[in-house]
Parts: C-alpha cells; structure tokens; sequence
C-alpha cells in the first residue's frame, strides 16, 4: 500500500494534458466482446480500473495488448461467459459485460457487486432492462445468471429508477440490443457524453443506434457487428479536478489541454459562479485561476447535463476554503460524504445531514493523516492537501489509482510538491 505526502501551499502554473475517460473506456472495452474482429482503442488510461476490465476480458478468452494508451483486444475466442467474483469485485463497472455477453454467448454469468462506500449501488435497472429484451435472470449464491438460449428480441424499455436513470445499466441495454432481433427503444436513457462515445464506437462497429445523448435512443438489431478503430474522449471529470485545482491554488493561472470544455458546461457555470476565472483557448483548452473575490454557492448533483456527482467531492474541498456559505446537495449518491468527515479533520467547517453538505469557508485548512475512502473523495482530499499549511498524509491512495492517471505526477508538473512513499 502507499500514501502519498501533500506540501501545502501549492503555487500551480503551466499546463497539463488531461487523460482519456475511464468511464468511456470501460464500457468500451466491454464492448469489443460484441464482434469476433480485432479492436483498437485510443487514449485508454492507465489506471487499475481500465487494468482490471483488460483482466476480465482476458479471462473470458480475449488477447490484449497495451501500448502507451493503445488498446488492442482480439476477442475471436471468447469462450466463457463468466465474469467472476474475484475480479467483479474489485471494480463495479464489471457488471457491463453483462450485455455484451448475453447477445455474444447468449448467456452471461456476472458476480453481483456488492454496496460500495458511496451507497448501495443495485444493479435492478440494468437486469431489469435485459429482462424486457427476453433474458431470464436469476440471481444464486452472489452471482446473476442471465440466458437467452433463442436470442434476445428488441421491445421498449424504461430505465428509469428511483433515483433517476442509469449510466451503465444504459450502456449494458444497448450493448444488448444491437445484436437483438428488431428495434430497441430505450426510454429514459442516461444522456452522459460517455454513452454518447459508446454509441458512436458500436455505430463504428455497424451497429445501428440513434439517439444517444438523449433519453430516447433506438437501436436497429443487426446480425454481427465488425473490427472498429476508436479514440475515447477527453476525461471530464479528470478535468474538473484540475479546473479545481487551478481555483484553488494556481499561481496565475494554469491551462488544461486535450478537453472537450461542451462536457464540463455545468462544472464551467458553477466555478463561474463562484468567481473563479475560466477561458476557453481553441477547441481543446481551458485556462483556470483563483478568483479574484471567491464566494460560495449551491450546488445540486443530477445527471447530465446537470452538475455531475463525480465532481462533488471536489467542489466540497473548494468550498471549505471560499468565504462564506455554501450548500452541497447529491441526489445520485447520497452517502458519497465521507471525504467531508476527512476535511474536517483539517480544519474545515462542515455539517453533513440527509445527502446535503453545509460548508462555511474557513482561512486555511491545516494538514493531517487522512484516509482516502473513494476515488473521488481522495481527489478532493489532494485538493484539500495544495490549500494545507503543512504536509497532509492521504492514506489508501489506491483508490485515486483506479481512476486518476498518474494524478501526483500531473500536479508536480504543474509545480505541487507531493511525494508517493509506503504506507
Ligand atoms: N441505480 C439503481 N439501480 C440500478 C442502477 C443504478 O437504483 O440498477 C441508481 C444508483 O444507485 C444511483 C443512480 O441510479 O443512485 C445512478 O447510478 P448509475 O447507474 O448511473 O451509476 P453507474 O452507471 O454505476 C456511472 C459512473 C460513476 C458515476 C455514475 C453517475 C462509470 C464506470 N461509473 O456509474 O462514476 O458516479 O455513473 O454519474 O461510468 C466515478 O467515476 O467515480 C464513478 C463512481
């Protein structure tokens, strides 16, 4: 295990090339199991979650190759359709070889998830959705069973929840489809930009889906999909992190590069709101400083377009240092607060209760050994760390190393003295 070592009072400057998602990554990796040709996939991050989705793959019968953000997969012997225990729970994002292998093998065996530490994280919608396409499901001994012995057939099909619609259980409803007899319509589809690229790679592939990026999408069965060569997009939420970063400790100011800034629109709005300065250069760059009269703000988390919850925990360290009252309200995850109990072991004024965070600004917040409880959190909590007075130790950095590709490397490129030693 390994910790890293935060030196307080960062002066950020220069710029940094933000990564390809990971959350457009995972998904579309899945997806390559859908078609017998070789896949290449670009700008996939480095990070334990897209290395764990490649072990999966892989252990279904896959060859893969990695190359400097370069995929390769060769799935024409897949010859399991099981995803087990082992690998599932070390990363949720397993559950979307559902799809892929249902209309593959006609059969999927996936260990369930359990909860995670940002809330109970069911799995319902997506089985739910596979059902209406013809699936039987049945859960035993921790694991689903999903088969379709005739093939899957398309139908319309709602995946909307109690807490709104689903990313994933999206992905995994089209994955299925496209290989379906007939036309799938998916209602209440999760709009993200990340099933927008899945979209556009199995479109690639020859699916045939239109929609995505809206709540309807329909997807044409077709009878085999092809061999596809695709770069993932920009990673938003990354980038929302160094947008934060910049607002809180930039010397000037700091530039990112290689981002698309129409997926960061309500991120852009809300660091806006609160005075902080941001300039778009070109297509693919965005500048960030401090404000100059920084002042807190409301934020409320729901899905895309809105305020996104993966930038939740950022905006809450922000905040711990902005004059006056800010008000944080998640209702996608509303657990995912355990970064809040960290900060205010470093000083910060902050009262959660009922999914809403209540945060005064205080001067400065003071360093202290914290513990890194999700990927997020431990982003806020290196936030946190640059706006320190003394050295701030974050314990459990794994969980930064799923989803942030060389975080600490990026920000001591941009002047931050951060240090990853044992734990
Ligand atoms: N939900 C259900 N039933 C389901 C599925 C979801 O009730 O079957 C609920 C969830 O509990 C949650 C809400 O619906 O309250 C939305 O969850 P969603 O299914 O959209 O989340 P996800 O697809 O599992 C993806 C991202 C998450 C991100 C969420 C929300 C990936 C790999 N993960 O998860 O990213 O928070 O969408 O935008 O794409 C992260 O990167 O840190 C992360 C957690």
């Amino acid at each position: 295990m390994e910790k890293l070592i935060v030196h307080g009072g960062a002066r950020l400057e220069g710029a940094v090339n933000i990564s390809g998602s990971k959350n457009a990554s995972l998904p579309i990796l899945a997806a390559t199991l859908l078609t017998r040709e070789k896949c290449i996939v670009r700008r996939v991050p480095d990070v334990s979650d897209t290395n764990y989705m490649l072990q999966i793959l892989q252990n279904l019968g896959a060859a893969v190759e990695r190359a400097s953000g370069t995929v390769t997969v060769e799935p024409a012997d897949i010859k399991s359709a099981e995803a087990p225990y082992d690998l599932v729970r070390k990363m949720r994002a397993s559950v979307c070889v559902m799809g892929p292998l249902l209309a593959r093998k006609r059969e999927a065996i996936v260990s369930l998830p359990g909860g995670c530490v940002i809330g109970d994280r069911p799995v319902d919608l997506h089985l739910r959705g596979l059902e209406a396409l013809g699936a039987t499901v049945e859960t035993k001994g921790g694991n689903v069973y999903l088969a379709a012995p005739k093939g899957l057939r398309g139908r319309e099909v709602d995946m909307r929840g109690k807490h709104g619609t689903t990313v994933l259980g999206t992905d995994n409803v089209m994955m299925a489809a496209v290989l379906a007899k007939g036309t799938t319509v998916i209602e209440g589809a999760a709009c993200e930009p990340e099933v927008i690229d899945l979209a556009n790679f199995l479109n690639k592939m020859g699916a045939k889906i239109s929609g995505a990026g809206t709540s309807r999408v329909e997807i044409e069965g077709v009878k085999e999909l092809g061999g596809v060569d695709h770069t993932v997009i920009p990673d938003r939420i990354e980038a929302g992190t160094f947008l934060v970063a910049g607002a809180m400790a930039a010397r000037d100011k700091i530039t990112l590069r290689r981002v698309d800034a129409d997926h960061l629109t309500a991120v852009i709005d809300a660091l806006t709101a609160c005075g902080v300065p941001i300039e778009r250069i070109g297509k693919t760059g965005l500048t960030v400083g401090r404000a100059t009269n920084p002042i807190g703000a409301n934020i409320v988390t729901e899905p895309y377009p809105h305020f996104p919850t993966d930038m939740q925990a950022q905006m809450c360290a922000l905040f711990a240092v902005t004059p006056g009252l800010s008000v944080v309200r998640d209702t996608i995850f509303p657990r995912r607060f355990m970064h809040c109990a960290e900060m205010k072991r470093m000083g910060a004024d902050i009262e959660v209760d009922d999914g809403t965070a209540v945060i005064h600004g205080v001067e400065s917040l003071s360093a202290a050994p914290v513990m890194a409880s999700d990927l997020r959190a431990s982003a806020a909590l290196v936030l946190a760390g640059l706006r320190a007075t003394d050295n701030t130790e974050i314990n459990r950095v794994y969980h930064i190393d799923r989803g942030y590709e060389h975080i600490d490397d990026k920000l001591i490129g941009l002047g931050a003295e951060i240090e990853r030693l044992p734990a």
